[in-house]
């Protein structure tokens, strides 16, 4: 048996997800017929504190909207380092939104004074025009980071301050909240709009969602359509949805507890660099001399990691990964350090 933590999106339906699929009451969504996708979007914004929200196919998806929505293009968004919008989305920031990226302070989280160094000075018309900021909770580069609640809060109402919409990439939204004993809607709460992942840590096989005012909402449903993302008799993929937020939010911080049981156990082996203090949710990075090598002689062992540079490797939890298959895990990355 393979133990796979390349990433928590290789996740499969569990049988009882698969049956909501089968039992969904299902009808045409691009007529609004889709009672099942209209559910998804209630309860959505519901547990986001949102007025209204909308299926997507993929968090890229979700993100991609919300730039649309914001910013026209020529706009500058405000990222932190390696923000997934950027760096993994095809270039579909500059290709669709047409807008153009300024990355704040280092490491992927950013303050208030950071967010201020980026900002394009508004009377120079010459200049790109900054339009809006876009923070990644948690940020998966930066190793499954969470924010410091009072300090996105506070980058977000600076940001409000200054004319710009606020976007949060909450594609492990329910990983932030968990770590931090909070509600994903408290973390929404500071921003105009929220895209979060149903297909990562909850499971599902198919979506995200993107949550904000019912008028961002109405115009965000154009843009999918626009991006061809309108689908037919989606409640089959929204019923999945539907049985994550269900069934899968609640358990989420197990996956917290597995990635430190995982980074525990490789701590201390020769030639493998990790800071515990750093592990906060269900993602594990870790450095060792040369990180594709190391994860080919791992997965010979029956254990897939993902190099993430040249000495750094990403580990990630997930509801298809139990404490002993962790635990297996840890074993096999010490007997390869050691070998
Ligand atoms: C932080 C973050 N945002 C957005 C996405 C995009 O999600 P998707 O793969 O569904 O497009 C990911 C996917 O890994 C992610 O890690």
């Amino acid at each position: 048996m393979v133990i796979d933590l390349r990433s928590d999106t290789v996740t499969r339906p569990p049988p009882a997800m698969r049956e909501a699929m089968a039992r969904a009451a299902v009808g045409d969504d691009v007529y609004g017929e889709d009672p099942t996708a209209k559910a998804l979007e209630a309860r959505a914004a519901a547990i986001l504190g949102k007025e209204a929200a909308l299926f997507v196919s993929s968090g890229t998806m979700g993100n991609q909207i919300a730039l649309l929505l914001h910013c026209r293009p020529g706009d500058a968004v405000v990222i932190g380092e390696d923000a997934h919008c950027m760096l993994y989305e095809s270039g579909a920031g500059a290709g669709i939104a047409g807008v153009q990226f300024t990355v704040a302070g280092r490491g992927g989280l950013f303050d208030v004074e950071e967010l201020e160094a980026a900002l394009y000075p508004s009377a120079a018309y010459y200049m790109p025009r900054t339009r809006a900021v876009a923070l990644e909770n948690t940020h998966n580069r930066a190793g499954g980071a969470v924010w410091d609640p009072a300090v996105a809060r506070a980058v977000a109402e600076r940001a409000r301050e200054r004319g710009l919409a606020t976007h949060l990439d909450g594609a492990r939204i329910w990983n932030a909240a968990a770590a931090l004993g909070t509600s994903a809607a408290a973390l929404a709460a500071p921003f105009d709009t929220v895209s979060a992942c149903l297909s990562k840590g909850l499971g599902a096989p198919v979506g995200s969602v993107l949550a904000g005012s019912a008028a961002a909402i109405v115009e965000a449903r154009r843009m999918r359509k626009m991006l061809g993302g309108a689908m037919r008799q989606v409640g089959i993929l929204c019923a999945a949805g539907l049985y994550a937020l269900e069934h899968h939010v609640a358990r989420i911080g197990e996956d917290h507890v597995h990635a430190r049981r995982f980074a525990e156990g490789i701590a201390g082996a020769p030639g493998v660099t990790i800071e515990l203090a750093r592990v906060a949710t269900n993602i594990v990075l870790f450095d060792v001399d040369d990180a594709p090598a190391f994860v080919e002689r791992v997965a010979a062992r029956g254990v897939l990691l993902s190099a993430f540079g040249p000495r750094t490797i990403r580990a990630v939890t997930h509801l298809d990964v139990s404490a002993a298959d962790v635990e297996a895990a840890a074993a096999a990355v010490r007997e390869v350090a050691e070998a």
